[in-house]
């Protein structure tokens, strides 16, 4: 094997420390990944009140100096570990002392160019202080996306970093980290970078932007939407900057962690089961039902949903679908949080239907994963997708996805016109429109009122193995690149 490289991923979640949605799952599973390869992997993350709440940090010795030319400003920095993961988190001032990691009931933190456009500069002044670079830089969405910008910048002045390459991640560009011009006073970069080649974006401060414009080579999490985001449909406005990067940029299908999530080993359920012996299930069913006090429906498939509540996840459909479905009988549970309309009607709708609908407007761990082992249907009707964990996750937990065939639900989820037992493994539609939902909750239906066949559709979902380890070696792959074109540059 030869040697791997050294790693420093940057992001502002992972799981178990700081999650709100996917991001948070990859950076628990991709870095653990990695150092069972044998690379030396860190994790920066902010030092969030919770995160160091939760325990487990050491503050490591004495205060980092601004490496961007702002003395007053200092960093602290604190040390833990996971599954063979040094982490890291950054500590600024009371920049994340609060609640939230990026806002509160009041909507997003008005300060939050600043408060990541510091943890950017922190990471490399921390790492610079403790000597010895990386030979790879990861950053993860907006939040982390100014290190390519600073690392470029301080190139210059500090030869050590002449061999670090840096790689940028594309979760979900639906959010870019776009902000007035005058924000761009905190990044620390001299002021060439706030032009059309940099992080400049019709005369606004673009975090995202620079990231891709800047990283050695970029990626994104499933090959689908590596081809999306570079039309105008998909792109969110920086199809263009994606599609010049054309040439370094992979689409990378993420994995499911299955030591979380794993039906035959899971602390939450009322009964383990797995594919060979699924008595747990209805187990499982039974306990989800109770805890949410379901007694309607009975003519139909449970159907799921946990998502957050943004326009991205197609909540629409679901909402203007749902007398049918009701009138159908089947019983929806959903778990979710985000825009505050979303959850008003879905709260609404739960208290006139009690019998058959629950909603829960929670961030809940221990629920998400009773949802996925209690559930028979998980629906998911993205508007865009990049990559979907949840689908994963409804699989290996014998629960069949419905999903729109959109980035990566289109490539994880096997469903066929005319169902095929041997190969299947969830169900789909195209169109965002409510009747193509509908009819396509109907075929599911359909299909669920045969239990053998439908016993059959868990079988294979569960059979699906997404593990990061199977993953790993494409991003090592991914790394090398990185490595050729920094040391191409020269
Ligand atoms: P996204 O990252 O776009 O939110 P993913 O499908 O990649 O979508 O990942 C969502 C992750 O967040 C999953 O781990 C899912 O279980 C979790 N999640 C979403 N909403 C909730 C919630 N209300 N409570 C607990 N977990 C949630
Ligand atoms: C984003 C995407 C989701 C993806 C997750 C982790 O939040 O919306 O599709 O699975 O990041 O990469």
């Amino acid at each position: 094997m030869s040697p791997q490289p050294r790693v420093a991923m940057v992001a502002s979640e992972m799981y178990p420390f700081a999650k709100s949605g996917g991001l948070g799952d990859v950076l628990g599973a991709l870095p653990p990944a990695l150092a069972r390869r044998g690379a030396e992997v860190s994790v920066f993350l902010p030092a969030y009140k919770s995160l160091l709440q939760k325990g487990g940090f050491v503050p490591l010795n004495g205060e980092i100096p601004d490496a961007f030319g702002a003395p007053e400003v200092r960093y602290a920095v604190f040390k833990g570990r996971y599954e063979g993961v040094q982490v890291y988190a950054v500590r600024c001032g009371e920049l994340y002392d609060r609640e939230g990691f990026y806002g509160d009931d009041g909507g997003e933190y008005p300060d939050n160019a600043l408060r990541f456009s510091r943890f950017c500069r922190g990471v490399l002044s921390a790492l610079e202080g403790m000597g010895s670079p990386p030979e790879i830089l990861h950053c993860h969405d907006w939040q982390s996306a100014l290190v390519p910008a600073l690392l470029k910048a301080r190139r210059g002045g500090s030869p050590a970093w002449a061999g670090t390459a840096s790689v940028m991640t594309i979760h979900n560009l639906g959010y870019q980290g776009r902000y007035g011009s005058a924000e761009f006073q905190h990044t620390g970069l001299p002021p060439e970078a706030f032009g059309i080649d940099g992080v400049e974006y019709y005369g606004d401060l673009n975090l995202l932007k620079g990231g891709i414009v800047y990283a050695e080579v970029v990626s994104t999490v499933s090959e689908s939407y590596a081809q999306e985001i570079q039309t105008a449909e998909q792109g969110q406005g920086l199809e263009g900057v994606i599609a010049s990067r054309a040439g370094d940029l992979l689409g990378i299908m993420n994995g499911a962690d299955y030591s979380v999530w794993d039906p035959a080993n899971d602390p939450c359920l009322a009964a383990p089961y797995s594919r060979e012996d699924m008595e747990g299930k209805a187990a499982c069913r039974r306990a989800l039902r109770t805890e949410l006090g379901l007694k309607g429906g009975g003519r139909g498939p449970l159907c799921v949903m946990v998502s957050r509540l943004a326009s991205q996840k197609g909540v629409e459909l679901l909402l203007a679908t749902l007398s049918d479905l009701l009138w159908m009988g089947l019983e929806i549970a959903v778990l979710g949080t985000g825009e505050v309309g979303y959850e008003t009607a879905l709260r609404r709708a739960a208290e006139r239907h009690h019998r058959q609908m629950a909603f829960r407007g929670l961030f809940n761990e221990r629920l998400a994963h009773i949802f996925f082992a209690g559930g028979d249907l998980l629906l998911m009707p993205s508007r865009y997708e990049p990559a979907g964990l949840n689908q994963l996750y409804a699989m290996r937990y014998g629960t069949l996805p419905f999903v729109r065939t959109v980035g990566g639900l289109a490539s994880s989820v096997v469903a066929h016109k005319e169902i095929d037992l041997e190969r299947d493994t969830g169900f789909q539609f195209q169109g965002f429109h409510p009747a193509e939902f509908l009819w396509g909750v109907v075929r599911a239906c359909r299909a669920f009122e045969d239990k053998d066949a439908w016993r059959r559709l868990a079988w294979n979902a569960m059979s699906q193995d997404f593990s990061w380890d199977r993953i790993v070696p494409r991003y090592l792959e991914l790394y090398d690149g990185a490595l050729a074109r920094r040391a191409a540059r020269g």
